[in-house]
């Protein structure tokens, strides 16, 4: 934590894409929910990681709304899987300060999960220094979806009127309404999609690929990706001159 030469453009949140646990498994003989087992203690490095690198918020992709087309038995895996996961970070989350946040159509979970999750939620809703979201039955165009529909209530109830509609408006529709945007996106195991993750709230974000399987992944991979966000220039539509002159007058 605290890291000493931090730069004026470390990120505060970074979204990761967890991808090759399957092939991850596959290499070595074993079934993919091997694969996703591995997975879980990538997210349980990763999440202590970012807290000793002194990044805020993580965000993780752990279930799309397209992953139901997954095998029952895969399905079923990675449901218990997080379940599991919830009954034993829940302390160490608690203990270590972090708020929980899940992110995504939380009511097309099994309602058991869905109960495990709002207790976590619930345990450390007190916390607010270190965050971590799960992105679960998530899907950036259904939350796009869900917020035109909270939008088009409010203008049918008369609370909105059309022309005070804008990105403000949408982004606290959102799901991620109390997040700030991603700073970096970080995709592992060669893939260079964004899959439907954070779509609006990426717009500027860097974005990272790296050929590492998630289960691999490890501190030093994330140091990495930290340093390689550090050394570019997010420019947000401006110049590469008035960013340069911005940087000066801010010193
Ligand atoms: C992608 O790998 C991974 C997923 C679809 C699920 C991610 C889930 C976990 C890491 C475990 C549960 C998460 C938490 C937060 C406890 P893939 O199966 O698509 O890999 P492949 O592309 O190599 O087949």
């Amino acid at each position: 934590m605290g890291t000493e030469s931090k730069s004026p453009n470390y990120p505060n949140h970074i979204g990761m894409i967890m991808d090759g646990n399957g092939r991850w498994a596959n290499q070595r003989g074993l079934s993919r929910n091997k694969g996703h087992q591995q997975g879980v203690e990538a997210c349980q490095r990763v999440v202590k990681a970012c807290q000793e690198l002194d990044v805020h918020y993580l965000t993780l992709y752990a279930f799309s709304a397209e992953n139901w087309k997954r095998p029952e038995s895969e399905v079923n895996a990675l449901m218990e899987l997080l379940e599991l996961y919830l009954a034993k970070e829940t302390k160490t989350l608690i203990q270590k300060e972090i708020r929980l946040r899940a992110i995504g159509r939380l009511d097309g979970l099994p309602a058991k999960l869905t109960k495990s999750i709002m207790e976590a939620v619930d345990a450390t809703s007190r916390f607010g220094e270190w965050n971590l979201t799960l992105a679960l039955n998530y899907s950036s165009r259904n939350e796009m979806v869900d917020a035109s529909k909270a939008i088009a209530n409010a203008v049918a109830q008369g609370d909105l009127s059309i022309e005070d509609i804008d990105w403000d408006t949408f982004a606290k529709c959102m799901y991620t309404k109390d997040l700030p945007d991603p700073d970096l996106i970080v995709r592992t195991s060669g893939e260079t999609r964004l899959s439907n993750f954070l779509m609006m709230q990426s717009a500027y974000a860097e974005l990272i690929f790296t050929e590492t399987f998630w289960p691999d992944f490890t501190k030093a991979h994330l140091e990495e990706c930290i340093k390689i966000y550090c050394a570019r220039e997010r420019r947000y539509g401006l110049t590469g001159e008035q960013v340069h002159k911005k940087k000066l007058a801010n010193k």
